[in-house]
């Protein structure tokens, strides 16, 4: 691998590399990447895959230049295009990680760039970073990923986080996903045509409370109101929620993960959200450095351990 664009690009078998060396790097410190650049590139928010792969960067003994809002602070605000914008940074570090509004904005840069381009969220289109997370955090939870039981709910005919996560679980067996969501933002059919092909099987509810009780991962995700028309977003929004109420249903041994920020969708107060098991999200984040330090590891020195 020498870009990472989307998520159908990591074997299982790297996958599995990708966690041990993330367990090995959370319990020891590690200056691998002393003398590496990394330059990240945001051209839409983030907290956490910015801030996480800028201390992954760091904390292995690299270094990180960039803009946190290139759409306002790089020289696009006088016209210059992406490619020549990449083709201008790739002289001044050893790899680029890329957050754009415009899905295939992550493949147009990777292909002009001279270091690898990593994908840290293209519009609509994908965010592989985040589904390496979204899978390590779903290892760490339950020792495994065959034969598991997920439900994904909320946007996902916009999530790119969902998008690709379905590419990294159709690599695993015996994994059933229930999509959960408005009628106007179900799953796309090129993923579900996906999931066919890889033999992943899967169907569609309308009532998040019918299918608490029968999953192993609850997977929330924001109705996202920046992609869509505001009669969209009002239709939408608040229709799947989990609260106090409907968290009863939820058994001990399941856990809620997502991606993060969330909104009204979660609805638990602060000391659930903290001290409760089933809460994983929180750890999720966390698990989003280390997976991404061993990710750096591998893209910049060619190493899973
Ligand atoms: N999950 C995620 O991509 O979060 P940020 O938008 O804060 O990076």
């Amino acid at each position: 691998m020498f870009h990472l664009i989307e998520s159908q690009q990591f074997s299982r078998e790297i996958l599995f590399k990708l966690f041990e060396r993330a367990d090995e790097l959370r319990g020891s410190g590690s200056d691998c990447l002393r003398g590496k650049v990394m330059a990240s590139l945001f051209y839409e928010p983030s907290t956490r895959t910015r801030l996480s792969f800028e201390s992954a960067m760091l904390r292995l003994g690299g270094d990180v230049i960039g803009t946190e809002n290139a759409r306002e602070f790089s020289s696009v605000v006088k016209g210059e295009s992406l490619e020549d914008s990449v083709r201008v940074i790739d002289d001044y570090c050893d790899c680029i990680v890329i957050r754009h509004n415009e899905e295939g904005a992550a493949r147009k840069a990777s292909e002009v760039s001279k270091v690898p381009v990593i994908n840290a969220g293209d519009g609509k289109g994908q965010h592989p970073t985040q589904a390496l997370l979204d899978v390590y955090t779903i290892y760490r939870e339950f020792g495994n990923l065959d034969g598991l039981k997920i439900a994904m709910v909320g946007d996902l005919a916009n999530g790119r986080t969902v998008r690709s996560l379905c590419y990294l679980l159709g690599k695993f067996e015996g994994i059933e996903i229930v999509f959960v969501s408005p009628l106007n933002l179900k799953m796309k059919d090129d993923i579900k045509k996906y999931l066919i092909e890889k033999n992943v099987k899967f169907r569609e509810e309308n009532d998040l409370n019918n299918i608490l009780g029968e999953v192993n991962v609850i997977y929330m995700t924001r109705i996202q109101k920046e992609r869509m028309s505001i009669e969209d977003y009002e239709g939408a929004k608040g229709r799947f929620v989990i609260n106090q109420s409907n968290f009863e249903l939820i058994n001990e041994r399941i856990r809620i993960l997502h991606p993060l920020p969330h909104v009204e969708e979660i609805d638990l107060p602060m000391s659930v959200e903290e001290d409760d098991k089933r809460v994983a999200y929180f750890r999720q984040a966390e698990n989003g450095l280390f997976i991404r330090m061993a990710l750096l590891d591998f893209i910049l020195n060619g190493k899973t351990g």
